[in-house]
């Protein structure tokens, strides 16, 4: 090893516990926009395509991610969509001009055909209702549709349209980005609390066995954060489970140590609106903890340009297609690590989007699908990030940015699977230019030994895959090494890093 290379030291113990991890947070989003749901997972003449209409391809790509949880139908298309278009016989559906995004929505997908390809690939569905052009009586109703056994009329309406079960939702999002300007149905922070409390009320009232996810903030950056949560809380402590955080991220300056830098603004945000729900908790002497649910967060910044040149009121038009490249991958995965520790109170996460929009697994219409490189870190996430999260004591060189100060290097999440006996480290090298000697103290844990090292590594940060070429993909020759307790390894320049251990038994 060099003499130049730096050093890293991270302690690791079993006793060290954050949470058990809610499986949830590696859920994602799939909306009525761009190509996700028409010629993404949704395409009738695909060679691939079920008796529905949705690409087995896809399907199987899905199924890999392990995907537990799916929102839909949206996003800001939620704020002026209405479900009953998208039920019942195919050719009775109206077509919408759909205002959010400036198309035209066919309505061939709806609620129900939504619900049986969740079902298909493994994923509960988080329904979002609409609280930008409707309100209580659209939400009750539609919750009625879907999870009312039968004997009333939107039950037997949902009966009649071919679904005797009910699909029984759990999870149900109090309207989207509410906060927003651009949000149709744009609300003030009193308007949203009273209109959410009204809402959730009534919701409760026909299922009390639900979810709810009361709308937070629209980033970090809006002028009204933290005053909306504080405000619109207020209204809904009591009747939510979560709160929602949304944040994306971009490097449009190019400055990409800076990039690597921003999950300590997605640290920041999840500390505040944490403090701002236990203030309100304080506030009502109540006894009640607000969860997180960070139902969209990635990278978003490639396709801002495109998206002003399609055609409007086109059906499902490329929109939001960022090409991610891989410093897009290694950010993602600092996300995750970030989430992973905060599974104390972010119990709900949705990378967003999973097909064609800012998304994991990309299209061609009538061809292949294909992995971006940002499908690698929220594969390992998902696979590998199951069980207890431990708080890694880390002990890194550090670095200065252009936004912040003191951003160690070494970035990690520890996550211990209890019953398949399994310790995994993920670990993100922020350093550019060098590796990062990683020294991690594991005595804990004895009789652990190491599985694979897998690394995801490029020459090129700004290399991407296509249909054609997959350029940035993992391998599992990292080279850690374990021994007496204690772990070796190399993390090279720039690198995501996930090394996994298991308990062995000297008689196997
Ligand atoms: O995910 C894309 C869009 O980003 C969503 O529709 C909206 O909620 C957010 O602004």
């Amino acid at each position: 090893m060099s003499s130049t290379t730096q050093k890293a030291r991270v302690i690791v113990d079993k006793a060290f516990r954050i949470a058990e991890i809610d499986n949830r947070i590696y859920g994602s989003f799939i909306e009525h926009l761009g190509r996700a749901v028409y010629s993404g997972i949704y395409e009738p003449s695909h060679s691939t395509a079920d008796s529905l209409g949705f690409r087995g391809d896809v399907k199987q790509l899905v199924r890999e991610l392990g995907v537990p949880i799916i929102r839909y139908p949206g996003g800001n298309f939620v704020s002026g969509y209405n479900w009953e278009d998208g039920v019942g016989p195919a050719n009775l559906r109206p077509k919408r001009l759909e205002l959010a995004w400036r198309t035209t929505e066919p309505n061939d997908v709806g609620t129900n055909e939504f619900m049986s390809w969740a079902k298909e690939v493994g994923s509960e569905v988080m329904m979002a209702v609409n609280l930008g052009t409707r309100g209580v009586d659209a939400a009750r109703n539609l919750l009625e549709y879907c999870n009312h056994p039968s004997g009333s009329y939107y039950s037997d309406l949902r009966r009649s349209h071919g679904y005797e079960q009910p699909h029984r939702v759990k999870t149900w999002c109090l309207g989207n980005e509410m906060d927003g300007p651009w949000q149709i149905g744009q609300k003030t922070p009193v308007e949203y609390g009273r209109l959410a409390y009204e809402t959730a009320k009534a919701m409760r009232l026909v299922d009390p066995n639900i979810e709810l996810v009361s709308c937070g903030s629209s980033s970090t950056g809006m002028p009204t954060f933290p005053e909306w949560e504080a405000v619109t809380l207020d209204h809904t402590y009591e009747v939510a489970d979560y709160i929602s955080l949304h944040q994306y991220y971009g490097n449009r300056d190019g400055d990409s140590a800076n990039f690597l830098a921003r999950t300590m603004d997605m640290e920041h945000f999840i500390r505040t609106v944490t403090a701002t729900c236990d203030y309100i908790k304080a506030k009502k002497r109540s006894k009640k903890t607000m969860y997180l649910s960070f139902d969209e967060w990635n990278v978003w910044y490639h396709s801002n340009e495109a998206d002003t040149r399609i055609e409007p009121w086109s059906v499902g038009p490329p929109q939001l297609e960022d090409i991610y490249n891989f410093e897009d991958a290694l950010l993602v995965g600092g996300m995750l690590i970030t989430m992973i520790r905060h599974a104390d109170r972010v119990k709900m996460a949705c990378l967003a989007q999973l097909v064609n929009v800012i998304a994991p697994i990309m299209t061609e219409a009538g061809g292949r699908a294909w992995k971006q490189t940002i499908f690698y870190p929220y594969l390992h996430a998902s696979l590998f990030g199951r069980g207890t999260s431990l708080q890694p004591i880390i002990n890194s060189p550090k670095y200065d940015a252009q936004d912040y100060t003191d951003v160690p290097y070494l970035d990690s999440a520890v996550v211990h699977n209890e019953a398949e006996e399994e310790l995994t480290i993920f670990a993100l090298n922020r350093n550019l230019t060098d590796p990062l000697d990683l020294e991690c103290d594991v005595r804990s844990f004895a009789g652990y030994q190491l599985v694979e090292h897998i690394v995801l590594e490029n020459e090129d940060l700004k290399a991407v895959n296509t249909a054609a070429e997959e350029k940035v993909k993992p391998h599992s020759g990292g080279g850690a090494e374990c021994r007496d307790g204690l772990l070796h390894a190399r993390l090279s320049k720039a690198s995501w890093n996930v090394i996994r251990l298991k308990k062995t038994y000297d008689d196997k």
